[in-house]
C-alpha cells in the first residue's frame, strides 16, 4: 500500500479534532471535516490551544508547532476527502448515522483508501457492510485501476466473465472474494482506530478487525498510530472491544453505587483515585467522557453481549435525560459552571 501522506477526519468534536492534531503534528496533511462550521472554528481553537501547551513544555518546537497548523485544513464539503489515504470517521454514536456516512464515504474515496471508525463499541463489520469495501473493489480513476483491470482479462478461465460484477459509471466493480483468488491479495479496508480522550495524551490505540478487514489495512492502521508515538491493543469485533467492555461496567457500578446511597460521589471517585491509583474517579471520568457517550456504550454492551448485568444505571438515564452529559454541558455528576 502507498505510503499516507493525507488523513482525512470526520467529526470535529473532542475526538475527531484531537486525531486531526495528531495527524498533523505528526507531518501528515489533514483535513477536518463537519457539517457545523462552529465546531470546526471551536475545532480549530482547541487544537491550536493544545499545540501551545506542547511548545510551552517543550514538547514541540514552535515551528513545528505552526508547520503543523498549516497542514489542517477545516471543509464541510465530504467531496474534498477523495484523495485522502486513511479516513477516520469520529461522528456521533449512532449506528445508523456512521452507516450512512460509510456509505457516502465509500462512493467519494478513492480505493485504496482505508476507512477507519473511531467508534468506541460499535460493531465494525456492520459498518464495513454499509459500503462495497468488505467484499468488493471499486475501481475508478486510480492509479490501480489499468492494472487490476489487466490483471483480471488475462485470466483466461470461465471465472473471468463472473468476476466483473457491474460496470456503471466510471467504475469497474469485481467481486472481492474472487479478487483475492485471482489476483491473492486482500482489499478490505475498514477498520476500527479507536483512540482514547484526550487523544494527544493517551498512550493507546485499540484496533478493532471487522469480520473482513485485511491484513494490510491492519498492518497499514497499526503503522499510522505507531507513527503517532501510540502503543496498539487489537480487538476483535464484540461489543465494547476491550478498553470500553471493562471501563463502561465500572463507571455504570460507581453510578449504581451513588444511586444507592453507598456513599458520596466524592468518596467514590477519592476510593477510586487514590485506592486503585487511576488519575481520575470514575464519575469524573464519566463526565469527562460525556454521560450521553457512557449510556451509548452501556446500552450496546446490553444488546450485543445480552447479559442484564450490562443494563445501564437509573441514575445515569436520569442524568442524561436531563440533558447533565458532563463537562461539555458544564454539568453532569458534578457542576462545573
Ligand atoms: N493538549 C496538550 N496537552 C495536554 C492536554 C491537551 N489536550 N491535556 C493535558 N495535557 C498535558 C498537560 O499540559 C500536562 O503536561 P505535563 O505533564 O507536561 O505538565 C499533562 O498533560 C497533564 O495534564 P494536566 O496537568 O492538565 O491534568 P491532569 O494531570 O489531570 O491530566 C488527563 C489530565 C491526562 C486527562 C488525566 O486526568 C487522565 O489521564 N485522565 C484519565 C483519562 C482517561 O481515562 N481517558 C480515557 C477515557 S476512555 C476513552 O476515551 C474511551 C472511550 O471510548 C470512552
Amino acid at each position: 500500500m502507498a505510503e499516507i501522506k493525507t488523513l482525512a477526519v470526520v467529526g470535529s468534536g473532542q475526538m475527531g479534532s484531537g486525531i486531526a492534531q495528531l495527524g498533523a503534528m505528526y507531518g501528515l496533511d489533514v483535513w477536518l471535516v463537519d457539517t457545523d462550521s462552529d465546531a470546526l472554528l471551536r475545532a480549530t481553537n482547541s487544537i491550536s490551544s493544545s499545540i501551545q501547551r506542547f511548545v510551552s513544555k517543550s514538547h514541540l518546537s514552535q515551528a513545528a508547532g505552526s508547520d503543523a497548523l498549516r497542514r489542517l485544513k477545516c471543509t464541510s464539503n465530504l467531496e474534498d476527502l477523495h484523495s485522502a489515504d486513511v479516513i477516520i470517521e469520529a461522528i456521533v454514536e449512532s449506528e445508523n448515522v456512521k452507516k450512512k456516512l460509510f456509505s457516502e464515504l465509500d462512493k467519494i474515496a478513492k480505493a485504496s483508501a482505508i476507512l477507519a471508525s473511531n467508534t468506541s463499541s460499535i460493531s465494525i463489520t456492520r459498518l464495513a457492510s454499509a459500503t462495497s469495501r468488505p467484499r468488493q473493489v471499486i475501481l475508478g480513476i486510480d492509479i490501480l485501476a489499468p492494472f487490476l483491470f489487466l490483471a483480471v482479462f488475462a485470466r483466461e478461465d470461465s471465472e473471468n466473465q463472473k468476476l466483473v460484477a457491474v460496470l456503471k459509471k466510471d467504475s469497474l466493480q469485481i467481486d472481492h472474494q474472487k479478487l483475492i483468488a485471482v489476483l491473492g491479495f486482500d482489499v478490505g479496508c475498514v477498520i476500527g482506530m479507536h483512540f482514547m480522550n484526550p487523544p494527544p495524551i493517551m498512550k493507546l490505540v485499540e484496533i478493532v478487525r471487522g469480520a473482513d478487514t485485511s491484513d494490510e489495512t491492519f498492518s497499514v492502521t497499526k503503522a499510522l498510530a505507531e507513527r503517532f508515538g501510540k502503543i496498539v491493543i487489537c480487538s476483535q469485533d464484540y461489543s465494547g472491544f476491550i478498553v470500553n467492555r471493562i471501563l463502561m461496567p465500572m463507571i455504570n457500578e460507581a453510578f449504581f453505587t451513588l444511586y444507592t446511597g453507598v456513599a458520596t460521589k466524592e468518596d467514590i471517585d477519592t476510593g477510586m483515585k487514590l485506592g486503585t491509583n487511576h488519575p481520575m474517579g470514575p464519575l469524573e471520568l464519566a463526565d469527562f467522557i460525556g454521560l450521553d457517550v457512557c449510556l451509548s456504550i452501556m446500552g450496546v454492551l446490553h444488546v450485543g453481549l445480552g447479559d442484564n448485568k450490562y443494563a445501564p444505571c437509573p441514575l445515569l438515564v436520569q442524568y442524561v435525560d436531563a440533558g447533565r452529559l458532563g463537562r461539555k454541558r458544564g454539568i453532569g455528576v458534578y457542576d462545573y459552571r
